[in-house]
Order: structure tokens, then sequence, then C-alpha cells
């Protein structure tokens, strides 16, 4: 479905992606690995067009979207829950939901309102709030709401865990799980290792922007050395 394929960016003079490679097949949930600071987030923001190829291609479904504005790649089905959540703080809870929905268009799981808010029922009970009013982990519920209402064939969670309390935690693992069994496609980043071992399909190491490993969850667990070497735990 997403075929990152030999990508090279910059920001500005400097190199982050050497010949970046990475698939992604509908119905799976697929992890970028690493350290701080080796190139994750930047191959999020170059999948979505707000850091641009130098060269190499990617393509959603057969068709090239490295030339696209962001808003196009949005709309030809990926949605972000980015590194920080970025909701939008002076919209409420609803309008955030709304802002970006779109009815699925081909035949995806469907996300609608409704099914958002029962994922997610302490968020339903905040429809009113200002975005800025809800607990970092009820914004990270709404980014990934409002991510799912625009019904992408891929989802992109960047760090979604990130400065959550334990139990929230929990609730982001949960939800991750139930978009599996719905089918979502998934792109995830994160540094627990432990929990994306018991939930994705395969697995790439991130190491100074190039992909240095790949491979399930069983492979993954199997091998401490490469746990220690390229994520320090
Ligand atoms: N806007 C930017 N301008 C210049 N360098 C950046 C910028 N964002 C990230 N970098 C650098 O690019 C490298 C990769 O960063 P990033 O993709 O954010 O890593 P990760 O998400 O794996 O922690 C790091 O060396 C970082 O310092
Ligand atoms: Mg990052």
């Amino acid at each position: 479905m997403l075929e990152v394929r030999r990508v090279n960016a910059f920001y500005g003079d400097s190199q982050v992606l050497f010949d970046m490679n990475l698939a992604v097949s509908s119905g799976e949930v697929v992890t970028l690995l690493g350290r701080n600071g080796m190139g994750k987030t930047t191959t999020v923001r170059t999948i979505m067009g707000i850091v641009r190829t130098r060269s190499g291609t990617i393509t959603l479904n057969g068709t090239r979207i490295d030339h696209l504005p962001s808003h196009a790649i949005a709309r030809a089905g990926i949605g972000l829950v980015p590194e920080g959540r970025q909701i939008f703080p002076n919209l409420s809870v609803r309008e955030n939901l709304i802002a970006t929905a779109r009815t699925p268009s081909r035949g995806g799981p469907g996300w609608t309102f409704e099914r958002v808010i029962e994922l997610f029922p302490a968020v339903g009970t905040r429809l009113a709030s200002a975005g800025n009013q809800l607990s970092g982990g009820e914004q990270q519920m709404l980014a990934i709401g409002r991510a799912l209402l625009t019904n992408p064939l891929l989802m992109i969670l960047d760090e979604a865990t990130e400065g959550l309390a334990p139990l929230v935690r929990q609730e982001i693992w949960a939800c991750l799980g139930s978009l599996k069994k719905a089918g979502q496609a998934v792109l995830v980043i994160d540094k627990n290792v432990e929990m994306l071992a018991g939930l994705a399909d395969l697995h790439h190491i991130v190491e100074k922007g190039r992909v240095v490993w790949k491979g399930t969850s069983a492979e993954l667990r199997a091998d401490r050395s490469l746990q220690l070497r390229y994520l320090g735990v």
C-alpha cells in the first residue's frame, strides 16, 4: 500500500535520510524503531510531503505521492497523528473531530463520529470543551480520533504514548489493538518495544537515516543484542 523506496532527504545541506526503504501493506501494523535523532520523524514528514525528497520515490497504492503538496497527500489517504499531537487548541473537541473528517471512499473500516466516540468514551464526554482544556491523554485520543475520521488508508502515529501516564498509555495501546482488529493499516513509531512486539506485524530499526534491520516480532524479541545495540533497552 505505502512504499518508500530509496528516499534521500535533507534539512538544508545536511542529509538526514539515506536510501530509506519502507513498506506497509493493507491491514498491517508496521513500526519504525530507533533512538532519538535517527530520522523516524523525518521519514514521516517526508511521507507527508512536509520535507521534500531529494531522490527516491514514495507511492500509495501504486501512485506516486512524493511530488504532491501535503494536503493532497493527506487526501490521498494518509492520516497523521504527529509528534506532539497538535490538536486545534481553540476549537471545541467536536470541531476538532469534524474539521478534517471525510466519508470513506473505499471499502476500509469506515470510521464515523459514533465509532470514534465508542473507541474513546472519554473524548465523548468532552465534546463541548476547547481542545486545550483536555488532559494530555485526552488530547492524544482526540488527535487519533481526528485522524481516523479522515478515513485514511494508512494511519501514522509518531510517538503517540510519549509523555503520558502509564494508565493512559494502556488506553492508547488498547486503541491500537482495536485498529489492527478493524483492519486499519498503521505505521507506528514508539519507544515501547515490548508493547509493539505484541502488536505489530513487521518492525524496522532506523539508525542514522537508514533501515539497518527489518523483521517480525518473534525475530525482534529473540535478538537481545539487537535491542541493546540499536534501541538501548
Ligand atoms: N527542522 C530540522 N532542521 C534541521 N535538522 C533537523 C530538523 N528536524 C530534525 N533534524 C535533525 O534530523 C535528525 C533526525 O531527526 P528526527 O527525524 O526528528 O529523529 P527521530 O524522530 O528519530 O528522533 C536529527 O539529527 C535532528 O537533529
Ligand atoms: Mg521523532
